[in-house]
């Protein structure tokens, strides 16, 4: 009984530990703006509020955090692409769906005619998502 319980408690010790390294991981996102304008974006998290910033196009707009145990973080952002009066949402880490295509790297960017594209670390490819927009500025 003894060692059922010691060996119990050693693979409880391994697998939390194996969890707490898995979710430490550093995650980098890049939102680049390839839109041929300046843009807006602001970007959150439930704890985190980026704040406001301005990306000229050709640059990036970057920042890292470290994804939770429980594979629920989020962080979403909403971009305003001057002239059009309309903030444009997307999930820039959405735990769930990216942990595993962007594990490190999460890279975006915001082409011409709102399109949104999204590097998958995984396969190497670049993957087409949607913004979603409404009219509350
Ligand atoms: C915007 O930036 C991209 C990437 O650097 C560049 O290829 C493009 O020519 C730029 N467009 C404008 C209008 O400056």
């Amino acid at each position: 009984m003894k060692y059922i319980s010691a060996s119990f408690y050693c693979i409880v010790f391994l697998l939390s530990t194996f969890a707490i390294l898995q979710s430490s991981a550093k995650v980098h996102v890049h939102i680049q703006n390839r839109q041929g304008k300046n843009i807006n974006i602001h970007c959150k998290s439930k704890d985190d509020d980026l704040g406001y910033h301005n990306i000229e196009n050709g640059t990036e707009y970057s920042w890292s955090f470290n994804p939770n145990f429980w594979y629920t973080t989020l962080f979403y952002c909403a971009v305003l692409m001057d002239p059009d009066p309309v903030w444009y949402h997307f999930d820039a880490y959405r735990q769930s769906r990216d942990s595993y295509r962007c594990e490190s790297q999460c890279l975006w960017a915001i082409l011409k005619h709102h399109s949104l594209i999204g590097y998958n670390q995984k396969t190497g490819n670049w993957e087409r998502f949607f913004f979603r927009s409404d009219r509350l500025l």
